[in-house]
């Protein structure tokens, strides 16, 4: 969708860290924007913000456990700023912690949240954008689904997910006016997850490299006005990685072992008492 100016979108986890950027610069391109979370104070905020930059914005806050009030939530993002152009399912949980140590309804609720709520609510969202003959959807994965890393299995797999749930749709839509990327960024300093993870003195591995919310906000942009597959937003130059991956798995395996990722989310783990007392 080369032009954004006068769309509309709705973007999820806009209370978060990297959603409120992304939000923003929507906004910026002249997107109406209807915001998602479940903190209603920070949306609020935001809308302020928001309107203060010319543009419509509404909150429209719903929890993304409540996978039977999806479709209700792209009602009610379309009533308050018009049929949606552009969907950005950003909001995802992390939950840091030995794959045994995580209970059965803890691995549900991320499902429902990182994959789950992506699938309804583009499913709910994508006929009025074919109808309309106009739409994008991204889908905020991470560098989790490429390199899924110790700690993390749920997050991984749901991130990696999205990637297939892309591919799929592009191939299946492929010459409709509608696109479909994933966004799949390395650690975001700054705000959100990661951020949070340096407050409590956990940083990543210096080859892991860091990126910014505005790059990947901007890589969002991007990816919506030339309708991208994928891209890999990082602060490292990790792409000969990714390759070596497809052609030796194995080997691309030892190498990202040397990122340091694995300690990193170990010790997470064990601030958050995550891990089996033997592990
Ligand atoms: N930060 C990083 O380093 C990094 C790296 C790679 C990928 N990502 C991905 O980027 C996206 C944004 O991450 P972030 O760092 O901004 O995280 P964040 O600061 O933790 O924000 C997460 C957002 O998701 C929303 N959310 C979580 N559970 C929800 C639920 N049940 N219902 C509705 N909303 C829910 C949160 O809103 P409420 O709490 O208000 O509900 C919040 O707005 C995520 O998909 C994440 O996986 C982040």
């Amino acid at each position: 969708m080369k032009h954004l100016h006068g769309r509309t979108a709705l973007v999820t986890g806009a209370s978060g860290g990297l959603g409120r950027v992304v939000a923003r610069a929507l906004a910026r391109e002249g997107v109406a924007v209807a915001v998602s979370g479940r903190r209603e104070d920070r949306l609020a905020e935001l809308v302020v913000e928001l309107r203060a930059l010319g543009v419509r914005a509404e909150a429209v806050p719903g929890d993304l456990n409540r996978l039977d009030l999806l479709d209700a939530l792209i009602e009610r993002a379309e009533a308050a700023v018009g049929p949606l152009d552009v969907l950005v399912n950003n909001a995802g949980v992390e939950n840091v912690s030995a794959f045994t140590r995580l209970d059965p309804a803890e691995l549900t609720a991320m499902v429902d949240v990182n994959l789950t709520a992506p699938l309804l609510l583009t499913r709910r969202a994508l006929p009025g954008m074919l109808d309309r003959g106009r739409g994008h959807v991204v889908f905020v994965s991470s560098l989790a689904a490429k390199i899924g890393p110790a700690y993390c299995a749920p997050y991984a797999a749901t991130k990696a997910g999205l990637i297939g749930l892309t591919q799929s749709l592009r191939a299946e839509y492929a010459g409709a006016p509608v696109g479909f990327s994933v966004v799949c960024p390395g650690f975001i300093a700054g705000d959100g997850m990661y951020q949070r993870m340096t407050e409590r003195g956990i940083r990543a591995g210096r080859m892991a490299g860091e990126t910014s919310t505005d790059k990947v906000a901007a890589t969002v942009i991007r990816a919506i006005r030339r309708d991208l597959p994928e891209v890999v937003e990082s602060g490292a130059p990790i792409r000969p990685l990714l390759a070596l991956a497809q052609i030796a798995p194995g080997l691309a395996e030892r190498v990202a072992a040397r990122f340091g990722a694995t300690a990193m989310f170990r010790r997470l783990s064990e601030d958050r008492g995550r891990v089996e007392p033997d592990g």
